[in-house]
């Protein structure tokens, strides 16, 4: 297989459920390609996927006929704008796949690391909590954005996630992105907890993407099936999700020499 190296894969991950990573995968990935970054979003929240609602799209196939009935990803792909914005979706309410087994776990990384060699992102959107096929999904990409909102539970359960990956598996990167925020300080005293706790029982440093403020356009947006920072780019929330995307795609500059020669999906990057 050809080496990639040009793709940063990114998973975004949460320990609690509802606290935007879909809302924000979408509008990272077409604030991405505004920046001329060519960006594949995979919908990987295989029981409930919603991005293909989130978008008003219809997809005819989804990332289940890839895995049962051997369909390529180019049959699959939906795309979202003329050119260098893509998705793969997934199906909802299907039963008895959202775990996936090892085996079309490399199945799924093998054909996605063959089909991404021209994108520059790709932005894996996962379900909420710490079941087996997000923590496969979440150690596979170069980095992980861990979505959280400054309420507690939410805290906590984002501690929980990343404490399991860096316990169980190794992984030891992480990036918060805070939802949801009333205002900056209140992102930052929220990212200042994780910190605290991951500094004081796990001895891990974790990183501080930013925060995107609460906005009733968010949900005005999802209503009408179109990406905010189209529908209202204007919006607090879309400044601060520009704001991401420029770090993002700072971060893949700093990244280069981790993406140089290596697939951009691997089934356990930190063995
Ligand atoms: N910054 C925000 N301000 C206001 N509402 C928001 C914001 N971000 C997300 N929402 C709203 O929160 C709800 C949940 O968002 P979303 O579906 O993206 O979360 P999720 O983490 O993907 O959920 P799940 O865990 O079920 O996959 C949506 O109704 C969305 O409109
Ligand atoms: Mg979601």
């Amino acid at each position: 297989m050809e080496k990639n190296n040009r793709t940063l894969s990114l998973s975004v991950l949460s320990g609690k459920g509802g606290v935007g990573k879909t809302s924000l995968a979408v509008n990272l990935a077409f604030g991405l390609h505004d920046m001329n970054m060519n960006t594949l979003l995979v919908d990987c929240d295989l029981g409930l996927a919603n991005l293909d609602v989130m978008l008003g799209v219809s997809p005819g196939k989804n990332i289940h006929d890839v895995l049962k009935h051997g369909l390529s990803l180019e049959e699959t792909v939906c795309r979202l704008e003329k050119r260098g914005l893509d998705l793969i979706p997934s199906a909802s309410g299907v039963v008895g796949v959202p775990e996936l087994d090892e085996g079309r776990r490399l199945f799924i990384i093998e054909k996605l690391n063959n089909f991404l060699s021209d994108y520059r992102f790709l932005i894996m959107d996962l379900g909420a909590g710490i079941g087996p096929t997000v923590l496969s999904f979440a150690r596979m990409t170069h980095r992980r954005v861990v979505v959280v909102t400054p309420e507690p539970t939410s805290l906590t359960d984002a501690y929980a996630l990343i404490k399991v990956l860096f316990m169980r598996h190794g992984v030891a990167d992480f990036d918060v992105l805070v939802n949801m925020a009333r205002s900056e300080e209140e992102a930052v005293a929220g990212y200042e907890r994780i910190r605290a706790a991951c500094d004081k029982f796990l001895g891990l440093p974790v990183r501080y993407l930013g925060h995107v403020r609460r906005d009733d356009m968010v949900s005005k947006s999802v209503s009408r099936q179109k990406a905010l920072v189209r529908f209202a780019p204007r919006s607090p929330a879309a400044e601060d999700i520009s704001r991401i995307v420029e770090r993002l795609s700072e971060m893949r500059a700093d990244a280069r020499d981790d993406i140089a020669g290596v697939s951009p999906l691997s089934p356990d990057r930190a063995d």
